[in-house]
């Protein structure tokens, strides 16, 4: 039997088996170099390579030492470090034999010898793991796993995966049990998307394959796994069989202690899962772009959108759907959506489209914005556009979820996962994703490529502007306790940052319960000033975009009315400073990403107001994270 395991990601994992074919070392090895040949054209920095080791004429003893050959570098070099190995007799015939090879592209970690895959469990190599894709909870799991003695070398996410089956099989109940088992109970565990093969001395001649998104080939005979499909080879026979994602009804002690354990590691010193995902945004945005954005050459690559990025272009408009939060990060990224894609771009609510009957043609791309992936109206929406014939795309943060199956392409936003029902590092991570996606448009247009590269260089610094923004915290902390009383906010910008104030409003109103409304300043003479007075408190966002010298104007309005506006503004405003009433100061960053940094101090705000009101923030009355019907 020969596996091939062929991925959409940036980098390749195969698999060769050959059971009751006797195949010599040197042959095997052959094979596996051969196989990530064929995989070069993806793009990768180093490889590595897993066979059994040992040199006894009688193969069946050389199953209890695995070796490990790893470089640096192109398949080439890695060919030349096995040709190397002076301790490895490479006219060793095997019966049967599991050898597993990996290129990687570095996405956590720079790419060295102990960054490249394989993976393993141990200095002793127990268990082998190649990797493809990202896993989101990595941090979590590694802390466990510390916390329980077992010691990591690389910078990787991957590496929690070798450790955690060594844990599933130290805590193993029975000495019967299968190596797919194990398998299962770490896929259960892990959050992202990602294919794995798995190696072990403890079940010789075996292999195990699973997917969280990824694509299994055989040579002749194709096989495409599922989702959460795990396949697994024993004695030559090849099994497929599909695994629930969430815990089995009984657990063993060993998955009930990491659960329960992982659930505080999770929630960590925070005092709501809310406060700890909106201190997470460094990092989550960050986890979007990995992989994806070349800060050096500046190019932007979706995978999950290659294979439709041409049609996508000849399209004749883009329609952007989502409800809440989501639907927000479509506003959000509509301008610049249409800047650099140059196409007309509609932004609707899930409910409201579908209320509408929205003539749709074949010839638009519909876009399904969902942190969940499962919102009924959402899915409802994409059920629609499907049956008019538009192309549809996901950007969702949820592998496997019904969105993310359901549409012809996407992007997973690899956020991590969200447990508070009021979203926000989804939203900046969603934010991210459309923006990306916008740069990915006009890569061939000569004449955006300065601004291409201005914006490009806006991400490269997000992370840390973000940073600046959150130690902001206890000075909104004070403007919450100030505020805590009121009865209404309200919420003004224009420009990139209505969307901030759509959402900034919906925040407070979820979790505090207060009135908040966000509104368009460009709208504020057509009604929403009859509200202002010396008791409102108004919340404006002015930043030096081109709406600058209107927001001023509005600004000017407010104050003229006795307003007290708590400002949002860039660093060294002195010209809006002077007349607020508060100042939260933000770093300047490209107009197109203001919005990320704008929205931070609102999703403070609303934390701290509900913590001074005693609610509950992670499961705000009435609300649900996933509103799966109409
Ligand atoms: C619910 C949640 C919101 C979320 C909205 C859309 O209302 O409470 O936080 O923004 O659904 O959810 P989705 O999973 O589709 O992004």
């Amino acid at each position: 039997i020969f596996l091939f395991f062929f991925l959409s990601f940036h980098t390749g994992i195969f698999a060769y088996l050959n059971y009751n074919v006797p195949r010599t070392r040197h042959e095997i090895l052959c094979m596996l170099v051969k196989g990530l040949q064929r995989l070069e054209y993806r793009g990768y920095d180093s490889a590595g390579v897993a066979v059994d080791g040992g040199n006894d004429k009688n193969w069946e003893k050389n199953f209890k030492t695995i070796k490990l050959i790893k470089k640096r570098g192109k398949v080439k070099a890695l060919e030349e470090e096995i040709n190397k190995q002076v301790d490895l007799d490479m006219e060793v015939k095997f019966e049967c034999h599991v050898g597993i090879a990996h290129t990687r592209w570095a996405t956590h970690g720079e790419p060295n010898f102990v960054n490249s895959h394989p993976h393993r469990s141990e200095k002793k190599n127990e268990f082998l793991v190649i990797h493809n894709g990202i896993i989101t909870n990595y941090k979590d799991l590694k802390k466990f796993l510390e916390s329980k003695g077992y010691e990591f070398e690389s910078e990787t996410d991957t590496e929690v995966i070798p450790k955690l089956i060594k844990y599933m099989y130290d805590n193993r109940e029975s000495d019967e049990i299968s190596f797919s088992t194990l398998v299962e109970r770490v896929t259960q565990q892990l959050e992202g998307a990602f294919a794995l093969v798995f190696k072990s001395v403890h079940f010789p001649g075996q292999a195990v394959g699973t997917r969280s998104v990824a694509i299994i080939e055989h040579t002749k005979r194709v096989i495409f796994l599922e989702d959460d499909d795990v396949a697994a080879v024993v004695d030559g026979r090849l099994s497929i069989h599909r695994i629930t994602r969430s815990a089995s009804d009984n657990p063993s002690r060993a998955i009930q202690t990491l659960q329960m354990e992982l659930q505080e590691i999770m929630k960590g010193n925070f005092s709501s899962f809310m406060q700890k995902e909106i201190s997470e945004q460094p990092e989550s945005v960050v986890n979007t772009m990995r992989g994806r954005v070349n800060f050096d050459d500046y190019t932007v690559v979706l995978g999950g959108l290659m294979d439709h990025i041409k049609e996508i272009r000849r399209c004749r408009r883009l329609i952007v759907i989502g409800c809440g939060t989501s639907y927000h990060a479509g506003i959000a990224t509509r301008q610049v959506l249409e800047e650099l894609s140059e196409l007309p771009v509609m932004v609707e609510l899930s409910s409201d489209f579908l209320d509408r009957n929205t003539p749709v043609f074949r010839d638009d791309v519909c876009f399904f914005i969902s942190q969940s992936g499962e919102t009924a109206d959402t899915l409802l929406a994409l059920r629609y556009c499907k049956g008019r014939g538009a192309l549809t795309v996901g950007i969702t943060n949820t592998v496997g979820s019904s969105i993310s199956r359901e549409t012809d392409c996407g992007v997973h936003i690899n956020a991590g996962p969200e447990i508070g029902v009021a979203s926000t590092k989804a939203y900046t991570s969603q934010f991210v994703a459309m923006v990306m996606f916008s740069l990915m448009m006009c890569d061939d247009r000569l004449s955006m490529q300065q601004r291409r590269r201005e914006i490009i260089d806006g991400l490269r610094v997000l992370q840390d502007q973000i940073r600046q923004v959150l130690e902001l915290n206890n000075q909104i902390q004070v403007l919450a306790q100030e505020l805590v009383r009121e009865r209404s906010l309200l919420v003004m910008g224009r420009g990139y940052n209505y969307a901030t104030c759509l959402e900034g409003a919906l925040k407070i109103k979820e979790i505090t319960y207060m009135h908040s409304e966000g509104i368009l300043a460009g709208e504020l003479k057509h009604g929403p000033l009859a509200l202002v007075d010396k008791m409102m408190p108004v919340i404006m966002i002015v930043v030096k975009d081109p709406t600058y010298v209107k927001c001023q104007n509005a600004l000017q309005q407010v104050v003229a009315r006795q307003g007290h506006p708590i400002l949002i503004c860039e660093r060294n405003d002195e010209e809006s400073t002077k007349h607020a009433y508060r100042t939260i100061e933000i770093p300047h960053t490209q107009d197109c990403l203001q919005g990320i940094l704008s929205v931070i101090p609102l999703q403070l705000l609303s934390l701290h107001l509900a913590i001074l009101r005693g609610y509950d923030v992670d499961f705000p009355r009435n609300l649900a994270k996933s509103v799966t019907v109409e």
